[in-house]
């Protein structure tokens, strides 16, 4: 199969939960979710929750993209347009609210996650309008086949014609190089907190 049979295109309604199987078989074993969440027991209960509140949280402003495939969605990225952020206490309280179901699950979790938060924004504040990407996923199944790079490309398009930028933190060194290929640059490597994993924030400029 080719990136040329993917379909990319904007999730919502019903095709939102979609992206959670695919997205958690994505971020499995992922860094960060590996440290919040060592035990899998926890993991498999709270990572789609997450996933999830995510991606409803972008459909909300239609920049929840999906890559589908004979109907069946195997990645998706999630993205907060520049006016959608900062979060503002509703929207917080309707993501914390999300998690009620695996409260005892994620409570372990819960301020180290709270702490990574609050300096991954401190790395965020002050930057001219952008978007932002909060998750990019692809089912392991389907990943090196360009997916990922068409899952970017509209917004990284739209950011162009508005004339802003685009922002992400990753937690992996071969993500950092990947999304240079993107032409990100990277702003500041830092760990979180003590225990987190490294971390890289990154900016890209409109390209004019
Ligand atoms: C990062 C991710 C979204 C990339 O998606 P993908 O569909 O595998 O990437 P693509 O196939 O579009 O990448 C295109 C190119 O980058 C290469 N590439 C893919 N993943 C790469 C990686 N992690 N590091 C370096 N290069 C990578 C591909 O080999 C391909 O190179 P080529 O065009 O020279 O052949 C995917 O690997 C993923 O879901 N990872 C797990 C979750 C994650 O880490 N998300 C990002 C969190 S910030």
């Amino acid at each position: 199969m080719t990136a040329s049979t993917v379909e990319i295109r904007t999730l919502c309604g019903r095709e939102v939960r979609a992206v959670v199987d695919p997205l958690t078989r994505a971020f499995w074993n992922y860094p960060e979710s590996v440290h919040l969440l060592p035990q899998e027991n926890r993991r498999r209960r709270v990572l789609p929750r997450y996933l999830l509140s995510d991606a409803i949280d972008a459909a909300r402003f239609d920049t929840l993209l999906g890559a589908v495939i004979g109907g069946a969605v195997v990645g998706a990225a999630a993205w907060l347009p520049p006016r959608a952020y900062p979060i503002p206490a509703k929207r917080q309280a309707q993501q914390v609210l999300s998690f009620l179901p695996v409260l005892p699950w994620a409570i372990g979790a819960a301020s180290e996650g709270r702490r990574g938060q609050t300096a991954n924004r401190a790395h965020h504040r002050g930057l001219p309008p952008h978007y932002y990407l909060r998750a990019i996923g692809v089912d392991p199944a389907h990943q090196g086949r360009g997916i990922g790079v068409a899952l970017l490309a509209p917004v990284l398009r739209r950011a162009n014609d508005e004339g802003v930028g685009c922002f992400l933190t990753t937690a992996t060194l071969e993500n950092a190089r990947w999304y240079e290929g993107q032409g990100f640059v990277t702003r500041a490597i830092y760990k979180p907190t003590p225990t987190w994993p490294q971390t890289w924030a990154m900016w890209r400029a409109p390209k004019t």
